[in-house]
């Protein structure tokens, strides 16, 4: 056979991957083939694939006749948005997308290079799981790419998108990586699944119900977005690589806008209700400082009391994390703190300077959080913030009580700069309870207690509710007016550029996990 021939005759059969019969029942179930989705991650036209023609090396169960080269998974790189980044997709059209021992060679060999090159890797998973014949194989094909996962965590940003199965010990690939993806109704991930949930545990429960893309959005906080369909998940890919420098030696890169540095919004000097008990949406507040008002929210579904994502001043990304007083009142509770830790530790091992709008009556109370471990779970946003040696601004907006307000990247923890609202309160805790605990007996004596209460709850908010004794301590820098945060956040990280701050020589801190 002409040579030439050969080669095209192979890479059609990769190309063709399980066959016709199967890529249409792929689009039948409203999924894109691993092809199509390599084709819409990157810019067009730049995608290099390697190892297309590898085949599996199984003789066993009647595998020797069933070779398809490139073995269910397209590796390889290309560019996004004129970016290097790699990326593999498992086919599910071949043996179900599962990890043969070729396989996994095939991602532990881009995941090597992808580090080499300082580029992100991307993982578009799609899998049975372990490859049933090849055994313990398989096995060490998956350890091979948990142990990369790991070596590569802060070095190179990781980025797993399910867009089908991921079972099994398959799901701790993307559980290692920074940020996790999920397609609604196509996809699920469990460590163990129905079948077996019902005969060990005899509970009833189905594949989305147990792990579908809104159970690990909105419950386990496993998965960080949950988007409509393959494309969304793939552009939301690329939107997600645009915020982060290709690696942790890089600076995330700077977008042009049109959106002036200087731009004023008095509607924020309104933001904050009178009442001091009112809630409102720190959403608007974000919205009205960033960049058109752009603000790519992470884990929107889980722990909404405290918000965190990605936005960009003057053209800057940096990684906001945001009390919501509209939710909970914006206390802080163990799944807030450990979104937000986890959040906080990539902004840091990626150079993105952290933007923290605060307003937090303290730590959620009530013995579900105590038995949960607050303690230690708080902690862990302690620590991130505390170890972050990014570029750290923190804006007081309303309350500012107690430990959360050390643990919201208060001066003390090495931010760089300190800002509040006229608006803001800094106390230990808020005036009705100071009140209650410091004049018991006193109130408790009182001819008219409640009129005697409100007297020093007045006197202790005028007091303590503001935050002049910080700025006169200098725990705050300045006290801004709100419609000029913008501004002042824009010239703050201008001024924090060459930051240069680090922690001591050690293997690794001990966070409270
Ligand atoms: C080999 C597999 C396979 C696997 C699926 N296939 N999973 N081949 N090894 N693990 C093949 C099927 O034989 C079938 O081949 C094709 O892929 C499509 O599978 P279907 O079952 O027809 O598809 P569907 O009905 O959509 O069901 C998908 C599925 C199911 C839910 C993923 O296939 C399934 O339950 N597979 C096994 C999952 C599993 O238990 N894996 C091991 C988990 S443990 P044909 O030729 O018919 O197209 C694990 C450990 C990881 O992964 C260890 C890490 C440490």
């Amino acid at each position: 056979m002409d040579p030439h021939e050969t080669l095209a005759d192979l890479e059609r059969g990769a190309e063709l991957g399980g066959g016709q019969d199967r890529l249409d029942r792929q689009h039948a179930a409203g999924k894109l083939t691993a092809r199509e989705r390599i084709d819409l991650l990157f810019d067009p036209a730049t995608f290099e694939e390697v190892d297309k023609l590898v085949t599996h090396r199984c003789l066993d169960f009647g595998m020797a006749d069933q070779i398809v080269p490139g073995d269910g998974v397209v590796a390889g790189h290309g560019l996004v948005d004129g970016r290097q980044v790699f990326a593999f997709a498992q086919d599910f059209t071949v043996f179900g997308g599962s990890l043969s021992e070729t396989n996994a060679a095939k991602i532990v060999k881009i995941m090597d290079l992808a580090m080499k090159l300082g580029a992100p890797v991307v993982g578009l998973n799609d899998s049975g799981g372990a490859r049933i014949q090849e055994g313990v194989l398989s096995l060490a094909g998956y350890a091979d790419i948990f142990l990369r996962n790991t070596l590569a965590s802060g070095v190179i940003p990781q980025i797993s998108a399910i867009m089908g199965a991921c079972a099994g010990g398959a799901v701790y690939s993307p559980a290692i990586t920074d940020f996790t993806i999920m397609v609604k109704n196509t996809s699920y991930m469990f460590v163990t699944g129905p079948d077996v949930i019902k005969t060990v545990t005899h509970e009833d429960v189905s594949k989305e119900d147990l792990g579908g893309a809104m159970t690990h959005n909105a419950t386990s906080g496993v998965a960080h977005f949950a988007v409509e369909d393959d494309r969304e998940c793939l552009a939301l890919i690329r939107e997600l690589l645009s915020f982060m420098p290709s690696n942790n030696l890089d600076d995330a890169p700077r977008s042009a806008t049109s959106d002036p540095p200087d731009r004023e919004e008095p509607a924020l000097d309104r933001m904050v209700p009178a009442n001091p008990s009112q809630p409102y949406d720190m959403l608007d507040v974000i919205h009205a400082i960033v960049d058109d008002g752009d603000f790519l929210e992470v884990h929107q579904h889980y722990a909404k009391n405290l918000l965190v994502g990605f936005a960009r001043l003057d053209g800057r990304p940096v990684g906001i994390v945001a009390n919501q007083p509209a939710v909970l009142a914006g206390t802080l509770d163990i799944d807030a703190s450990v979104k937000g830790a986890r959040f906080v530790r990539f902004c840091d091992a990626f150079n993105i300077p952290l933007v923290t709008f605060e307003d937090v009556p303290g730590f959620l109370p009530g013995t579900v959080q105590e038995y949960g471990g607050i303690i230690r779970h708080g902690a862990k946003l302690l620590f991130a913030f505390a170890e972050a040696t990014v570029p750290k601004v923190t804006v007081i907006t309303r309350k500012a009580y107690g430990g959360a307000y050390c643990v919201m990247s208060s001066k003390h923890i090495r931010t760089d700069f300190n800002y509040a609202w006229p608006t803001a309160e800094l106390a230990v805790m808020g005036p009705e309870g100071a009140v209650n605990i410091l004049y018991k007996r006193e109130l408790d004596a009182a001819a008219d207690p409640a009129a005697a209460r409100s007297e020093k709850v007045k006197e202790f908010r005028e007091k303590f509710a503001n935050p002049y004794i910080a700025a006169g301590r200098g725990f705050l820098d300045e006290i801004i007016r709100p419609r000029e945060t913008r501004r002042k956040l824009i010239t703050t990280l201008k001024s924090l550029e060459n930051k240069r701050d680090k922690n001591p020589p050690k293997k690794h801190g001990n966070i409270p996990l």
